[in-house]
């Protein structure tokens, strides 16, 4: 498996303008549990072995913070930290033990594109369970971009993904062996599009959707199953604007796997998944997909 410094992706923070509210949807719907807060952060669980996957922080708009992966040894978040700067990230915060309750050695930097992304060495762990119908980790994290190949060659060059597959509209980057971690797709303006949770399999996906449909959150698009990466899916948004997946099935890979281009990834007309059972994504979730801006990381 190529030599990737990246380990995972770990976590997001999303800024809220109801947090009490956004923390009442994430734990008693979506399927998350706290697991800490400090400084104004709550910091929400899934099932597996990552402290949190999910932080959530007052803002007055709904934003992302931050996006946060695991580095695979002290010696490759130096590394990393090194190329980022070179590479002209904005420095937020140097290597530092965190602050945060998962803890371990960080740092922060805001990507060329205005993305603000952390990197973490032996944070807390606990763990891993497997529950039926709630997420165990975060699967990807999809990225609207004015210039998707430039994102995605910095990914590349900069922090050693590598390049799974390519649309038209979207590029997939991998860092261990899930077909992808992020997805950069191509947007009017940088902002985040969606965050994906992994669930334990298609029956989770489908008893997760219904539990949404029973609190009153329509499905914005699927049940289906994409093309690249072929997971299962289903997106929704969440209260407060931010759109988020329920995954499954997501594509092993190793180096063997050779990436496919935008001719290879069509879909017959009227299609918009592999089964052919996905109804056409709703207007509110196409318009939410555009709708959430990078916000301040605090640092
Ligand atoms: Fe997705």
């Amino acid at each position: 498996m190529s030599d990737f410094p990246v380990a995972a992706l770990r976590s997001v923070e999303i800024a809220t303008p109801h947090l009490a509210g956004s923390i009442e949807f994430y734990t008693a719907v979506w399927g998350l549990d706290v697991a800490a807060e400090a400084d104004g952060t709550v910091y929400l669980a899934a099932t597996g072995s990552d402290f949190h996957v999910l932080e959530l922080t007052a803002g007055d708009a709904t934003a992302l913070r931050k996006v946060s992966f695991r580095a695979r040894s002290q010696e490759d978040l130096h590394r990393l930290f090194a190329r980022a700067r070179e590479a002209g990230c904005e420095v937020l915060r140097s290597p530092a033990p965190s602050s945060a309750p998962s803890g371990g050695m960080s740092f922060l930097v805001r990507e060329p594109q205005g993305c603000a992304i952390e990197f973490v060495h032996g944070d807390r762990t606990k763990p891993a369970r497997v529950i039926a119908d709630r997420p165990e980790r975060l699967a990807h994290v999809n990225i609207n971009s004015a210039d998707v190949d430039t994102l995605s060659v910095f990914y590349q060059d900069v922090l050693g993904f590598r390049l799974s597959d390519r649309s038209k509209l979207m590029a997939f980057l991998c860092c261990n062996s899930d077909h992808h971690a992020i997805v950069v797709a191509e947007g009017p303006r940088n902002g985040l599009n969606h965050v994906a949770f992994l669930m334990p399999d298609l029956e989770s996906v489908m008893r997760g959707s219904g539990r949404m449909i029973d609190h009153g959150y329509p499905i914005g698009w699927g049940v289906g199953r994409h093309g690249p990466g072929d997971n299962v899916f289903a997106y929704f948004v969440d209260p407060t604007g931010a759109v988020i997946e329920y995954t499954a099935e997501v594509l092993q890979i190793d180096d063997s796997y050779i990436a496919k281009g935008p001719a290879y990834w069509v879909w017959p007309p009227g299609r918009t998944d592999q089964w052919g059972i996905a109804p056409p994504k709703s207007e509110a979730c196409k318009a939410a997909q555009l709708a959430i801006p990078f916000a301040a990381a605090r640092a």
